[in-house]
This record gives C-alpha cells, sequence and structure tokens, in this order.
C-alpha cells in the first residue's frame, strides 16, 4: 500500500520507517526543510535507538522516501497519516491543532479520490469530526474516510513499541475505511497485535484516558514515597509490593521527580480543558497536574536541604538532562525545573547528559556542560542524577566520591541502594527512602 506521513518527527518518521518495513511504500513528509534535507543525506534529525538502521535499509530498498510537499505523496497514497505536533496552546493550555487543521486543508487541496485519512497526531475528542469538515468543505464531491489512529509509542523504545503494540486503536466511521486500516496492520495483526475497533471519538478519548491514567499512577507513587521518607518506609518495597497485586501492575510505579516529556504535561492539561469545554471537570487530572507541578521544585529543594539550606555559589553536578533515557527529547523534562530552581537559590549547574547536550541547549540558560559524568562531577559540592541513562546505572564511585568536593549522592531516580551508597561513604538522598549519612 502506498502511505503519506505527514510530520516527520519521533511519531511521523517511526511510524513512517516502520511501516515500509511491513513492506508498504511510505513517503514522509515535513514541512521543515532541514529535517527533509538531513534525511536525505542519511542523517537522523532525533536520537532513537535502531532507527538510522531501520530508515537506511527501507530508503535503500526502496520503500521509504522523503518530501517536503505533500502534493505528490498524498494523490499517489491510499492512507495519509497526520503526524503534526499538537503542543500545548500558549496562554490557556488547549492542545494546539493549527498544525492539524494546516495539515488538513493541504492535504484537502491534494486528494483526487477515496482517501483514508489517518489522525496519529494526539487530539482532542472531536477533532476528527473538523478535519473532515475542513477536507469535505474545501472538496464536496471527494470521498474521504477521515479515522483516528492514535500513537501509543514510547520514545526511547518506539520501534518495538510500533513493530509490537500491545493494541492498535482504530477508530473509523464506515466499513471501508476499517478495510483499509487493517490492510495496513495486517502484517502486525499477523503477529497477534489486539486491534480495537471503536467509532472516532472513542478512540480520540481512548489516548488522552491512557496518558492521564499513567500520568496518575506516577503521580500516586510519587506522594506514597513522600510518605514512605516521613515515616520510614522503603517505597521501592511499597510499589513492589502493591505491583505484584496484577489489578495494580508493577508499571509506571517507579518514584522520582515528577513526570514530564512530550506528551504527559501537554496531554493531561488538555484533557482538562477538555472536561471543561464538556462541562465535566476531571478532579483527578487536575490534581494530578497541580501535585505533579509542584514536586519538580520540591526535588530542587532535596538537594539544597542536603547541602545545609543554602547552595548560593556552590556547584551542583547533574547527570541526566532528557525526560527519560534513550531519547534526545528534552521538551518539559523535569531537569528544567530542578535546574532552574537550583540558579535561584545561587547554584552554579554543570551538567552531562548521553544525548540531550544539544537541545538542553536552547532551553537552559547559564549551565556549563561537561563531555562525561567524571568530568561533571569535577570538584562539585554534590551529584544529582535527574536520568536514569544506563551509563549512570554503573558509576565508577570511587572515582566520582575522588572528584567531589563532598561525597553527597542525590539520586532521583533510585538507581543505587542507600545501604551500598552509605558503605561507600556517601551522603545519599532519594525517593521515598531514609536519607543515608556520610559515616
Ligand atoms: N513523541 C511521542 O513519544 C509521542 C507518542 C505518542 C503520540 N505522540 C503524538 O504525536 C504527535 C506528533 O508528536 P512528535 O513528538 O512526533 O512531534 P514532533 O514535533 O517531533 O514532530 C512533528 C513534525 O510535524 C511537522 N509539521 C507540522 N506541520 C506540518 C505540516 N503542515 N506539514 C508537514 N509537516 C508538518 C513539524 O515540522 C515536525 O517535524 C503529537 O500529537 C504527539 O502528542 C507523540
Amino acid at each position: 500500500m502506498r502511505i503519506a506521513m505527514i510530520g516527520t518527527g519521533y511519531v511521523g518518521l517511526v511510524s513512517g520507517a516502520c511501516l515500509a518495513d511491513f513492506g508498504h511504500i511510505v513517503s514522509c513528509v515535513d514541512r521543515d526543510s532541514s529535517k527533509i534535507a538531513a534525511l536525505e543525506r542519511g542523517e537522523i534529525p532525533i536520537f532513537e535507538p535502531g532507527l538510522a538502521e531501520l530508515v537506511g535499509k527501507n530508503v535503500r530498498e526502496g520503500r521509504l522516501s522523503f518530501s517536503t510537499d505533500l502534493r505528490a505523496p498524498v494523490t499517489a497514497a491510499e492512507t495519509i497519516f497526520i503526524a503534526v505536533g499538537t503542543p500545548s496552546r500558549r496562554g490557556d493550555g488547549h492542545a494546539d491543532l493549527t498544525y492539524v487543521f494546516q495539515a488538513a486543508r493541504e492535504i484537502a487541496a491534494a486528494v483526487d479520490g477515496y482517501k483514508v485519512v489517518a489522525t496519529k497526531s494526539t487530539v482532542p475528542v472531536g477533532t476528527g469530526d473538523e478535519v473532515a469538515r475542513i477536507i469535505a468543505e474545501a472538496r464536496p464531491q471527494l470521498p474521504v474516510s477521515v479515522v483516528s489512529n492514535p500513537e501509543f509509542l514510547r520514545e526511547g523504545a518506539a520501534i518495538a513499541d510500533f513493530k509490537r503494540p500491545d493494541r492498535i486503536v482504530i477508530g473509523a466511521e464506515d466499513e471501508r475505511a476499517r478495510k483499509v486500516m487493517t490492510d495496513v496492520y495486517r502484517p502486525l495483526y499477523l503477529n497477534q497485535a489486539p486491534m480495537l475497533f471503536t467509532d472516532r471519538r472513542t478512540a480520540e478519548l481512548i489516548k488522552y484516558a491512557a496518558n492521564a491514567f499513567l500520568a496518575t499512577k506516577i503521580t500516586f507513587i510519587n506522594e506514597i514515597a513522600d510518605l514512605c521518607e516521613r515515616a520510614g518506609a522503603d517505597v521501592q518495597d511499597v510499589a513492589r509490593g502493591i505491583g505484584l497485586d496484577n489489578r495494580i501492575g508493577s508499571k509506571f510505579l517507579n518514584a522520582g521527580p515528577g513526570f514530564g516529556g512530550s506528551c504527559f504535561p501537554k496531554d493531561t492539561m488538555a484533557l482538562m480543558k477538555t472536561g471543561h469545554d464538556f462541562g465535566v471537570p476531571s478532579r483527578i487530572v487536575e490534581t494530578v497536574i497541580a501535585v505533579n507541578d509542584q514536586r519538580k521544585r520540591a526535588m530542587a529543594r532535596k538537594v539544597i536541604d542536603v547541602l545545609g539550606g543554602n547552595v548560593r555559589g556552590r556547584t551542583i553536578a547533574v547527570l541526566g538532562l532528557t525526560f527519560k533515557p534513550n531519547t534526545d527529547d528534552m521538551r518539559d523534562a523535569p531537569s528544567i525545573a530542578v535546574i532552574t530552581a537550583l540558579q535561584d537559590a545561587g547554584a552554579r549547574v554543570r551538567a552531562y547528559d548521553p544525548a540531550g547536550i544539544k537541545q538542553a541547549k536552547t532551553l537552559l540558560d547559564n549551565v556549563e556542560y561537561s563531555s562525561d559524568p567524571y568530568a561533571c562531577a569535577d570538584a562539585a559540592d554534590a551529584l544529582v542524577i535527574l536520568t536514569e541513562w544506563d551509563e549512570f546505572r554503573a558509576l565508577d564511585v570511587d572515582r566520582i566520591r575522588a572528584k567531589l568536593k563532598r561525597p553527597i549522592l542525590v539520586d532521583l531516580r533510585n538507581i543505587y541502594r542507600p545501604e551500598e551508597m552509605a558503605r561507600q561513604d556517601f551522603t545519599y538522598v532519594s525517593v521515598g527512602r531514609a536519607t543515608r549519612k556520610q559515616a
């Protein structure tokens, strides 16, 4: 099948490359000409494990191509995906649908026969109706089916998630579109991935409900972590103790600095706004957003407290800037709020991240960047782990201790064991577990 993917970002590029790998002929379109030029030179504009190889292979085998102009790809395609960004709208927090509607108008101008237009972008309930209206108004004679096909891939594991999803959700209003979408995903269907067919509005809402639920789970364990700290309990064991109950499940129960990233913050906010629009406030989601917002600066206070309440003129070394490991994505990363709060308190911040420094430089001021964890720790008053990259899990702690001015480790991802760090002569602060003071 010929497919056009409009928007070649984290979702569009991965989805396009995976669909090509299934055997479809895919054209990925982006209006960002520097992105398309890089892809045409064989460079991958984002950091995602395995993506360079997958893109390279499918380009070589003639199934994947790139363009800045959607007209030819849309005319040739049977299915057109919209995978453009839907960031928070400045000022009010609603999902900004400018890019989706712009893409819909451009698609409408280019279609010449029956097409399925499938929205992969995360969009509020009812957006598909508006996309259908835009296309029908521009081209009243043309039969176009507008489908919702929300994407659930996670950055850092995006290819595996796309190729082996827990489920594929397709919200379609007619049988013809359902058949086309079944053909698109047939290779996965053969892999036993369950396909859930719903109406369009339901599919749109499934995506927000899923993200809000996961954000709630994280926020819940974070609150329990705070209680553990005060009450002398261990949140890791609490998480394990509840997670083994398969009604609860063990995933998304890692206490930490609060959720961030390109999806949860904006999607919880958009769901809250949708609730207001429908006169059905989502009190749980509203609370999750508020609790999570306060948490990030509270994490900076943890660092300030362990340094005796004053960090003015002190150097804090930060390991990990991206919102999670194995991505270069810095959108709404907790590191931004934590570092800014430390700087507000007068600290100098030095940071290292395996992939995020380039994006961090556009978002953070006055941070000194290091080329590795040891250079980062050099003569610092404390070391803070903010993202659980694998390379931070097995640091040479003797070397780190020797580099630091004072052996203080604030581990906001709980990747080390308190007893072990105490044995190693560190003052060790983590999340939801007792602080161990240097002997
Ligand atoms: N990033 C994730 O992990 C993830 C996961 C699931 C769903 N989503 C959703 O997928 C959507 C895309 O997210 P992303 O992270 O890939 O965003 P992104 O910002 O990385 O990519 C969006 C791309 O669309 C391009 N674009 C915008 N308007 C265009 C137009 N009219 N024509 C062609 N290209 C256009 C932009 O230039 C950009 O390259 C969002 O709605 C997001 O919520 C993201």
